[in-house]
């Protein structure tokens, strides 16, 4: 059982901000199931997030723009059946925020009232201030994500790392500073320089969760299905796998395939 673990009975958006102020580190992992996510809340992960990676990494779409928010809302209160103590924040999906406050709200409250998730979590800057604002009007804690993010994959061009010539840094400054200001209660930045992401967190009391980010912010997220390495095409630098799962599972899998064809399995105990 891990020290934090001990420590705090259940994770809340205030548990966070008072770990960045204690200089605790704060550990997050993204689920999209239930028997994950019991898992990843049993070991004592921080937060979980259901990302919108599920739609790559369940659904394996190239990107993270087709999954639905009825496909969210199905993923986010399966996680929800599995966790005791883990702060659950829930991706809104490509195009169900963009277009209009209004719009935001809705899917916003859609996810807490139909999955009963605690967070969600929204990509961009100030080009969505006023439907992070409303959102967070409606009593809706709020992440934001900046630097690479996934649903602008196609603005971008490229998953290179975002952020390394000073004016986008600049505008990355400034739209963290708006987001910590609207009232947001931490930030995912991804993939971008470890200076920048040390100076961001530095100049904010809000966390700010680094995945590709290095080792000067207040937590780290992975998927977790990359960590444990269930996939294995995906090998950006930033990524440490704890597990080869995929060779394990392949293993395990040709191991049952041959004793199934040898009449091996099942045998005399494993019958009735
Ligand atoms: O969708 C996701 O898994 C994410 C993380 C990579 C931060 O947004």
């Amino acid at each position: 059982m891990s020290i934090a673990k001990k420590e705090y009975k259940r994770i809340t958006t205030k548990t966070l901000v008072d770990m960045k102020q204690n200089g605790e580190k704060i550990s997050m992992l993204t689920a999209y199931d239930y028997t994950m996510a019991k898992i990843v809340d049993n070991a004592g992960t921080d937060v979980i997030l259901v990302g919108d990676s599920a739609s790559n990494v369940m659904a394996g779409h190239e990107t993270t723009l087709p999954i639905t928010l009825d496909q969210m809302i199905y993923h986010a209160s399966s996680v929800i059946r599995g966790i005791e103590r883990s702060l659950v924040v829930v991706d809104i999906p490509f195009g169900s925020y963009q277009s209009d406050p209004k719009e935001a709200l809705r899917s916003a409250i859609r996810i807490m009232k139909e999955s009963g998730a605690h967070a969600v979590k929204v990509e961009g800057g100030k080009e969505i201030k006023e439907s992070v604002k409303r959102i967070l009007n409606a009593g809706i804690p709020v992440m934001g994500h900046l630097g690479l993010t996934p649903q602008s994959i196609y603005k971008f061009g490229t998953y290179t790392v975002r952020a390394k010539e000073k004016e986008e840094a600049e505008k990355l400054k400034q739209d963290a500073l708006m987001l910590e200001k609207c009232g947001c209660f931490a930030i995912v930045l991804e993939k971008v320089p470890a200076t920048l992401a040390e100076e961001v967190a530095k100049s904010l009391t809000i966390p700010i969760i680094g995945i590709g980010a290095g080792g000067g912010v207040d937590g780290q997220v992975l998927v977790t299905h990359d960590m444990i390495g269930m996939t294995h095409e995906f090998n950006p630098r930033f990524l440490r796998r704890y597990l080869d799962l995929y060779s394990e599972m392949s293993n395990a899998f040709g191991n049952y395939i041959a004793d199934v064809k040898s009449g091996d399995f099942p045998n005399e105990k494993e019958q009735y």
